[in-house]
């Protein structure tokens, strides 16, 4: 087969802990991050050596090695084994770009895992696991997909069971967050409330959603930084809505409601729609690796 089709999925952080700041520059995290059916496609073919490019529906979106997906893709071929040959790589991007949904590294996972199928399965999970952890932090939970404990700089992964059944409204507002100057933020502040994680899990093992809900924290809101005005303001719309929870996602933008219902979870985001570049219902997808 010549060409190869993949869906990339978005990222929620239930949760999202900074420990600290590390020798090289990262920072050690614990979060728990659960994938869903918000997808960008991605599709692979093989040209004749003319390297490796990517093409988007975005026009800003680089199609080089600035783009994650080319670089995953030469990293497969360096961790495989396999002689690099020359790959078209399409995205239809639906994922929005600087809004804590870890779009690119979805897409950068996605290639993962199409050309380890397009080539015959060379890598394990654990070799999947290693070519990702070169191209990016959340590449690694977005290649293998589910409901994860991470930590270190989000590439030390534990399958948790699934999140209980539930629906996301996720609103994204018309700024996007660029994630490097938020960390900066954070490291100019003392970090004085931390989620309760093993709480996390254990609602979460329980499958026990009021539970999870209750306890869903991220660090970066409390973030000095007036952006995080709107996102509490979103929060608080959502939560009006009958959300049973409401959080951001990573560095944001994107703030995501948690519904037990998948009508209350519509009427929700179809309220917030006019207002907001992104308002889009969706719901989990489990383990892709
Ligand atoms: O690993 P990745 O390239 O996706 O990270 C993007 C940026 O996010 C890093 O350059 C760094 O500023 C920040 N980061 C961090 N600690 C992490 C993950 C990301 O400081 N654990």
């Amino acid at each position: 087969m010549d060409e190869i089709r993949e869906k990339a999925c978005a990222k929620l952080n239930i949760s999202l802990d900074v420990l600290g700041k590390r020798p090289d520059g990262y920072h050690d995290m614990v979060m728990i991050m659960q994938t869903v059916s918000l997808t960008d496609e991605v599709s692979i073919e093989r040209t004749d050596g003319q390297g490796i490019r990517a093409s988007t529906n975005l026009e800003y979106i680089p199609g080089d090695e600035r783009n994650l997906a080319v670089r995953a893709a030469g990293v497969f071929f360096r961790e495989s084994g396999i002689a690099e040959e020359g790959l078209r790589i399409s995205i239809r991007k639906k994922i929005p770009v600087g809004a804590g949904l870890a779009g690119g590294s979805a897409d950068a996972g996605a290639v993962l895992r199409a050309l380890n199928r397009l080539y015959g399965m060379p890598l394990d999970r654990e070799g999947l696991v290693r070519a990702a952890e070169q191209v990016g932090s959340d590449v690694a939970f977005c290649t293998l997909g589910g409901t994860m404990l991470a930590s270190g700089r989000g590439e030390i992964l534990t399958r948790l069971p699934s999140m209980p059944e539930c629906w996301y409204g996720i609103i994204m507002p018309h700024f996007s967050i660029s994630t490097p100057e938020l960390f900066r933020k954070l490291d100019g502040k003392k970090i004085r409330c931390h989620p309760d994680t093993q709480g996390l899990v254990q609602a979460v093992e329980n499958g026990d959603l009021s539970g999870v809900c209750r306890r869903m924290y991220n660090v970066f809101e409390d973030v000095d930084d007036r952006r995080m005005r709107t996102v509490a303001e979103i929060k608080g719309r959502l939560m009006d809505c009958g959300a049973m929870g409401a959080l951001m996602t990573g560095t944001g933008s994107a703030v995501f409601a948690v519904f037990e219902s998948q009508k209350t979870a519509e009427t929700a985001v179809s309220e917030m729609k006019g207002d907001h570049r992104l308002a889009a219902v969706c719901g989990n997808v489990g383990p892709l690796a």
